[in-house]
C-alpha cells in the first residue's frame, strides 16, 4: 500500500477545558474589529458569556449578531450582514456557536472579501481567493466545522440545502472548550453527536483515489487516506465511548470532553476525504422531513453502510475494534453497524423513516434528488445509483437492515 494525501487545516487548534478564555487574546492577533456570529441561547450560556468579555478586555471592539438560526437559512446570512454593518471595517469574523453559526462566520467572512451573491459560490473550489480569517468557537460537538472547509445554507429558491466548498473556508483559529458545550440539551448532543460519528465512519469507509499532482485547484474532498483515516479512528473510538454519557449526564466534562476531541477528529477526517452516501441522502430526508442534519444522517448511516458493506468489509472490521466490539465475522461484516444502530437508537434518535413522517410515496423523489449529489456519492465504496438509493430508502422507511442485499447482483435482481 502506497501512503499518499493531502491534509487541510487551521493555521491553529486549541483545544482544553478553559482554552476559551483566550479568545480576546487570539482575535487581538488577528486585528482589532471583529463581527461576531452567535446566538441568543449560546450567547446566554454563562462560559460564553464570559468568553466573549475577553474581547473587549484584550481591546478588539465587536459588532455581534446573535439571531442565528438553526440550520442556517439564507435569511440569517443577509440579516447577519445588515447587522454587522460596512464590511469593510471588519478585521476577522468570530463564530461562537454550533455548526449553524460557525458557517455563518465562514459566509460573512467570505462575502467580506468577495462580495455577493452567495449563489456563485455555490459548490465547490468557487471562491477565488482567501477570505477574513475566521476564528471559530463551536458549543456543540458537533459538526466540525471548526476545522472544516464546507458551509451548508437552506435556499428557500432550492430544493435541497447547499453547500459552499473551498478550502478558504477553513477557520484559521479553532478554539475548542469542551465547558462550552456542557449547556447543549440531550437532543442536541445526541444528534449533533450522531453526525460527528458519521463523518468519522463515512470519512474511513469513502473510496481512496488516485493522487494527480498536477490537478489545480485540487478537490476539496480527496477520498479517503492515510491522514483522514487516522482522525477518523480517534473521532469513532472517543465519540462511541462517551456519546450516551454525554447525553444521559449533560454534566460529565469528561464525556464532554471526548465527545469535542472526537467531534474535531471527525471534522478533520472528512474534511479531507469527504463524506458519503448517508450525508446525500440526508440532503434531501431533511429538506422533506425539516428535521435537524444529524437525526437525519444518523438514522440513514447503518442502511447505507448495510448496503455498501462487502466493499468496506476491513474498515468495517477496523471501526467495530475502534468501538470496542470486534467483528466476529469478517465476512459478513455487521459488528460496526449494529453498534451505531445501538448507539443511535440509546440516545434517541428515531430508526425509520416513516418515523419523521415521511410518506412512502415520497421516496422516488428523494432518490432522485439525492443521486445529484455527485460530490459526496463518489465518496462511497460501492456506486450508489438511484436504484441503490431508492432501495436504501426503502429500507430506511421499514427499518430492515437485515434484507438489504449484499451484492451487485441482488441489487440488480
Ligand atoms: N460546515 C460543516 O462542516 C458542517 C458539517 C455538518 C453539518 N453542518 C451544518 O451545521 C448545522 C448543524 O449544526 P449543529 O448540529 O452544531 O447544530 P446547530 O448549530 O444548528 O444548533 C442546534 C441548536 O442547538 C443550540 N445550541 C448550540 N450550542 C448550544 C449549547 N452549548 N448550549 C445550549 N444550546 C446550544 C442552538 O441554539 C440551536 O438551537 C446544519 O446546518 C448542518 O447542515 C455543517
Ligand atoms: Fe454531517
Amino acid at each position: 500500500m502506497t501512503i499518499d494525501g493531502v491534509l487541510r487545516g487551521p493555521s491553529e487548534i486549541i483545544f482544553g477545558r478553559g482554552a476559551a478564555g483566550s479568545l480576546g487574546s487570539v482575535v487581538a492577533s488577528l486585528g482589532t474589529r471583529a463581527a461576531v456570529c452567535t446566538d441568543t441561547v449560546v450567547s446566554s450560556q454563562p462560559p460564553v458569556a464570559a468568553a466573549l468579555t475577553t474581547l473587549r478586555a484584550a481591546g478588539v471592539t465587536t459588532v455581534v449578531f446573535d439571531r442565528t438560526e438553526a440550520e442556517l437559512p439564507l435569511r440569517c446570512v443577509e440579516q447577519a450582514l445588515a447587522a454587522v454593518g460596512p464590511l469593510g471595517e471588519i478585521d476577522v469574523v468570530v463564530g461562537v456557536g454550533g455548526g449553524s453559526v460557525i458557517d455563518l462566520a465562514k459566509l460573512v467572512a467570505l462575502l467580506a472579501i468577495h462580495g455577493g451573491p452567495l449563489e456563485q459560490y455555490y459548490g465547490e473550489n468557487a471562491i477565488p481567493g482567501r477570505c477574513l480569517p475566521v476564528v471559530a468557537v463551536p458549543t456543540t460537538a458537533g459538526t466540525g466545522s471548526e476545522v472544516t472547509p464546507v458551509a451548508v445554507i437552506g435556499d428557500p429558491s432550492r430544493e435541497l440545502k447547499v453547500g459552499i466548498s473551498s478550502p478558504y473556508l477553513i477557520p484559521r483559529f479553532a478554539l475548542c472548550d469542551p465547558e462550552l458545550t456542557a449547556s447543549c440539551p440531550p437532543s442536541v448532543t445526541a444528534f449533533s453527536g450522531i453526525d460527528a460519528l458519521a463523518h468519522a465512519v463515512e470519512a474511513f469507509t469513502a473510496s481512496a483515489r488516485s493522487p494527480d499532482w498536477s490537478q489545480q485547484p485540487r478537490d476539496v474532498f480527496q477520498g479517503k487516506n492515510p491522514f483522514s483515516d487516522s482522525f477518523a479512528l480517534v473521532a469513532a473510538a472517543a465519540i462511541s465511548r462517551s456519546l450516551e454519557l454525554a447525553v444521559r449526564s449533560g454534566n460529565d466534562l469528561g464525556a464532554r470532553e471526548a465527545m469535542l476531541f472526537g467531534s474535531l477528529n471527525a471534522g478533520l477526517a472528512f474534511g479531507n476525504a469527504g463524506t458519503g452516501g448517508a450525508h446525500a441522502l440526508q440532503y434531501a430526508v431533511g429538506a422533506a422531513s425539516h428535521t435537524p442534519h444529524g437525526l437525519g444522517v444518523g438514522l440513514l448511516l447503518p442502511y447505507v453502510l448495510s448496503y455498501t458493506r462487502h466493499a468496506c468489509a476491513a474498515e468495517l472490521c477496523r471501526l467495530a475494534e475502534a468501538f470496542g466490539v470486534p467483528e466476529p465475522d469478517q465476512d459478513e461484516p455487521r459488528a460496526a453497524i449494529d453498534e451505531i444502530v445501538r448507539l443511535s437508537a440509546s440516545v434517541g434518535v428515531p430508526q425509520t423513516l416513516a418515523e419523521i413522517g415521511i410518506a412512502e410515496e415520497a421516496l422516488p423523489h428523494l432518490a432522485d434528488q439525492a443521486s445529484g449529489i455527485g460530490r459526496l456519492l463518489r465518496n462511497s465504496p460501492r456506486p450508489l445509483g438511484r436504484d441503490a438509493l431508492l432501495l436504501i430508502l426503502r429500507t430506511a422507511h421499514r427499518g430492515e437492515l437485515i434484507g438489504l442485499p449484499s451484492t451487485n447482483e441482488e441489487a440488480t435482481r
